[in-house]
This record gives C-alpha cells, structure tokens and sequence, in this order.
C-alpha cells in the first residue's frame, strides 16, 4: 500500500509550500487538490457558464480532461490538453474554485482521480477533505490553519510578486468569503477531523511547520 499525509486547511494556510517540502524531503510525490477543483471552475468560465449552476456544471464534468503530471516534483495540471497550471491562479477562478467545490457530482469526479493518484504512489495530498473524506486511512493526518489577517497577507504578496493587481481587503474578503464556503457546504465540508495533528502556522516559519510535519510522520504515523 502506498503511504500518504493528508495536508487540510483553510487558504492561506501554507498548505501547498509544506506539502511541496515535505513531499520533496521524503520521495512522495506532491498533489495539489485545489487545482483540479481550479480548472474545473476556469473550463465553466471560458465556457461562458455559471460557475454556481449544478445542471451546467454537470455537463462539464461529463466531457472534462484532467490531467496531472510530476516533473522533479513539480506539478502541472492540464485541462483537456492544455497546460493550464498558471491560468487557473487568478481571483475570479479561485471564487469560482469555490462554487464548483460545492456541487456534489464534480466532487466525486475530483476525488476518484485523486484517489487513483494515492493508490499508486506515496503521495503528500492537500486540500480540505483529504483526511476526512478522500484518503481517510492516510497514515499521517495534519490540519495546518494562521489566522485570516496573516493568510491574507501572505496571499496578497504571493499576487503581487507575480505582478496581479490586487487589494488587500480583497485578497482577506475573498478567502473569507471561501473559508465560510468550504466549512458550510453539504457534502465533504473543511473540518478538522479528530486524529488530524492541527498546527497553527501564525508565527511559525515554513521550515518550522515542515520539520514539525517530518516529526509527526517519523514518530507518530499510523503506518
Ligand atoms: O496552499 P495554501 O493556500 O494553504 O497556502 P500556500 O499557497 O502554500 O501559502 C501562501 C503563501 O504563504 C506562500 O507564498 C508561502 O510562501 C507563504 N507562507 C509563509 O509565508 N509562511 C508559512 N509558514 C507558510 C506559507
Ligand atoms: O490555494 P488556496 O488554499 O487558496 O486554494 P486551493 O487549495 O487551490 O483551493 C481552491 C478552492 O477549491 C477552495 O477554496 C475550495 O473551495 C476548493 N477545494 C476543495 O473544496 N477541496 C479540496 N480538496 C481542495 C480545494
């Protein structure tokens, strides 16, 4: 059986970084989850349709391909053949992330793929759900969270560092808007699940949150 951490956490929260880190420390490979939700929101609005209709959404899903391939760790994900893994980083698709994310049927289609990916190989996953619905057998479970005026800010100077205009208020209220999303939706809501490790990042550095994950998984992993 391939081993796996599954990383959850609220936006912001350092999630992909660790994920990336901690992946490269011990061979696995790295999935990011939010970008297949990503790309299934940027293939409704180049499409011209709702990102919040299930009908529409429905169809969509129905004749999407997503694919996610590694290269030296690196992940690039690409939406019926087209290498989308730097389009899928604007504003308006991650609140169209959101909307997607909340319509049962694109879920099932997401987590079959991601669970695809996990039954192959040793895989650090990160998302919202991953340790409470998609790999609920994961051998280490970490929910990573900051609180909102920190994920905020690094977010902002993530966006500004790749040249985006952006606001900051905009950046805070738009991850607010998509943690309240994630925590209220029906089906495989963001929650922590009771043998989740949760880790508060405020303060801490990126290799700290890292070594402490490595530490968890070393002496602790369910394995
Ligand atoms: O994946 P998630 O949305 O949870 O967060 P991320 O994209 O990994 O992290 C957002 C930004 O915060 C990145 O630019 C990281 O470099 C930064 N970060 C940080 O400054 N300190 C940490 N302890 C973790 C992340
Ligand atoms: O990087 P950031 O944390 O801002 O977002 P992301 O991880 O790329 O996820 C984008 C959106 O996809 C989230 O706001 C969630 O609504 C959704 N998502 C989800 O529902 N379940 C996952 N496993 C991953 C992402």
């Amino acid at each position: 059986m391939p081993k796996s951490i599954a990383i959850d956490g609220p936006a912001g929260a350092g999630k992909s970084t660790i994920a990336k880190k901690v992946s490269a420390e011990l061979g696995f490979i790295y999935l990011d989850t939010g970008a297949m939700y990503r790309a299934v929101a940027l293939k409704a609005i180049e499409t011209g349709i709702n990102t919040k209709s299930r009908e529409d959404l429905i169809n969509i899903i129905d004749n999407i391909n997503i694919t996610i391939t590694h290269d030296d760790n690196v992940q690039k994900i690409f939406l019926d053949g087209r290498d989308v893994s730097e389009h899928i980083r604007t504003a308006q698709v991650s609140a169209g992330a959101a909307d997607v994310a909340a319509i049962k049927e694109v879920r099932l289609k997401m987590v079959e793929l991601q669970r695809r990916i996990a039954g192959e190989k040793d895989v650090v996953m990160d998302g919202r759900d991953i340790g409470s619905y998609v790999l609920p057998q994961a051998n280490l479970k970490v929910f990573l969270t900051a609180n909102i005026d920190e994920r905020a800010k690094r977010r902002y100077e993530e966006l500004v560092l790749k040249g985006q205009e952006v606001y900051l208020e905009e950046v805070r209220e738009d991850m607010m808007n998509r943690d309240h999303n994630d925590m209220s939706r029906a089906f495989a809501p963001l929650k922590k699940v009771p043998d989740a490790v949760e880790i508060d990042s405020t303060s801490m550095t990126i290799e700290e949150v890292a070594e402490r994950i490595l530490y968890f998984y070393n002496n602790y992993a369910n394995i």
